[in-house]
């Protein structure tokens, strides 16, 4: 009994070698066809996004959650950034070092053993999948935003179509509680046995954007960064010029008071902002299938970061220069920001411009969602058929299917706040994992060849670690169902590993 229990823990914590990870990831039939510029592309369209068209306005205006940081939101983007950043230092040394599928999940299993990176892997579902519940949503406020402005020409059955058919039933309730509505005059109900009733409300807008990605990420990784890349050029055009048009109408005295609510404001306000920054992460994920990853990926990693704190920094400092603190908008702050200087053509050019980030963002998501699946059914914690590759477009097409389908269902069941959550508990774990394998990796394999060295180490990864942590714990003590939904999570990940991942591992390997 004793001897079986040692047994296991040896399994749990068995890893599997740096070397077999990159000679298996030469064998693979993914195709190698990203360059530097695509992997920019992927990592702009994968972080701008919801952060910059939407959250920014709670984040500096204030909202039930949380107090606003003002035009100190310009410090909170700094600190998120840091953080970020140490976190992306890692990151680059790893990918670069290890270039295989998988990202965090195939780095904890070379440093951690089998058991933490089936639970990596797990947690970033969480991220990518998860994550993409938040943007399919925020995709349909700002689609019906779009078809608002267009209310003259088209008819009314398709701007004002039921908002049961574009909301999950938790937004119908909230919306019904905030109007004082009946939530049955507002969405069937099927009734079920013991009296039981279940609210039907279906998402369309979201479902739709993210079946049309998933057949487009069958077609093929670089059809799909070609997409992506479009989008990037449109939305990077519109946030740029926003920040040009709108420098003309900054008034300074705006910017007074800086800060409205001193350091809180501007912790709250990073905890919020730090969503715009999630993304860069999903570069690493197509490590494989990178030309030269040795090169390529710390550069494209870091260009990321250092490209869209520009952005938003400018972003901020336009946003609060043209209208009072008072006067931002929550649901389309920059949109308002144009239509509150005159310029009403705009704001519907700005809604263009989100739903193309968006779209980018899910498209570069749902790519990370399989690429993680892929690596983690590799090793035969999941059904190795469920990888098969399509005979002619060369990708994952089962997998991808199924992480469409998860982000699809998660649709029907969670609202926005939840979902953005979980995605940066998700996030916030995955990045304290990655910055201690930096520390694990120097110390066993201090001899192999790095070709992107975190500066300052062991300094920078523990304040990665460190910044990482803090956020978790403050969210924690901030109360919400978050961390509660969190805790399931991970309860989830260990079952599945308990009854299925270590079986069917040992299965498989000792045939
Ligand atoms: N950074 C991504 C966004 O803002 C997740 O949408």
């Amino acid at each position: 009994m004793k001897q079986t229990l040692i047994n296991v823990i040896k399994n749990m914590l068995s890893k599997k070698s740096t070397d077999l990870f990159i000679a298996e990831s030469k064998n693979t039939e993914l195709k190698k066809t990203l360059n530097i510029f695509d992997l920019l592309i992927l990592g702009v369209s994968a972080v701008v996004g919801t952060g910059i068209f939407t959250i920014i306005g709670s984040a500096i205006a204030g909202s039930a959650d949380g107090l606003g940081a003002g035009t100190a939101i310009v410090f909170s983007m700094l600190i998120a950034a840091l953080a970020s950043l140490f976190s992306a230092l890692a990151y680059s040394e790893i990918a670069a070092m290890i270039p295989v599928a998988g990202s965090a999940y195939t780095f904890t299993y070379a440093t951690m053993g089998e058991f933490m990176a089936w639970m990596v892997g797990w947690i970033l579902m969480l991220e990518y999948a998860i994550g993409n519940i938040t943007v399919a949503t925020a995709w349909t406020g700002y689609l019906v935003q779009l078809l608002k402005g267009f209310k003259h020409i088209l008819p009314d059955f398709v701007v004002n179509y039921p908002l049961w058919l574009r909301n999950d039933f938790r937004s119908m309730y909230a919306i019904c509680d905030k109007y004082g509505w009946d939530v049955h005059d507002k969405m069937p109900f099927i009734n079920l046995p013991f009296g039981i009733e279940m609210p039907v409300a279906i998402n369309i807008p979201a479902i739709f954007i993210v079946f049309v990605l998933t057949i487009l990420l069958i077609k093929g990784v670089k059809e799909s960064t070609r997409v992506a890349g479009i989008m990037v050029f449109v939305n990077l055009s519109i946030i740029i010029s926003f920040v040009i048009v709108g420098a003309k109408y900054v008034a300074p005295e705006n910017w007074v008071p800086f800060a409205p609510n001193g350091f809180e404001g501007i912790l709250a306000g990073t905890f919020i902002i730090f969503f715009a920054y999630i993304g860069f992460d999903a570069i690493s994920t197509a490590a494989e299938e990178t030309k030269n990853p040795q090169r390529d990926l710390p550069i494209a990693i870091i260009g990321t970061l250092v490209l869209c704190t520009v952005l938003y920094v400018s972003v901020a400092l336009v946003l609060t220069g043209v209208i009072p603190l008072g006067n931002i908008d929550t649901q389309a702050p920059l949109a308002h920001a144009m239509r509150a200087i005159g310029k009403n053509w705009y704001a519907g050019a700005i809604s263009v411009g989100a739903l193309c980030a968006l779209t980018s963002v899910l498209l570069v998501y749902q790519l990370g969602t399989t690429r993680i699946f892929y690596a983690i059914a590799r090793d035969n914690f999941l059904p190795k058929n469920i990888m098969k590759i399509h005979p002619k477009f060369k990708t994952p097409h089962i997998i991808t299917w199924l992480s469409g389908i998860i982000v699809i269902l998660g649709s029907l069941f969670m609202d926005l706040n939840i979902s953005a959550e979980l995605c940066n508990y998700g996030t916030f774990a995955s990045f304290v994992i990655i910055c201690i394998e930096v520390l694990i990796l120097r110390k066993t394999e201090p001899t192999r060849y790095r070709p992107f060295k975190v500066p300052f180490c062991p300094l920078f990864p523990i304040l990665g670690i460190v910044m990482c942590s803090c956020f978790m714990i403050y969210k924690s003590l901030s109360g919400g169902d978050s961390s509660l939904y969190f805790l399931l999570w991970v309860i989830m990940g260990l079952t599945i590993y308990i009854l299925y991942g270590y079986k069917n591992k040992r299965n498989k390997e000792d045939l």
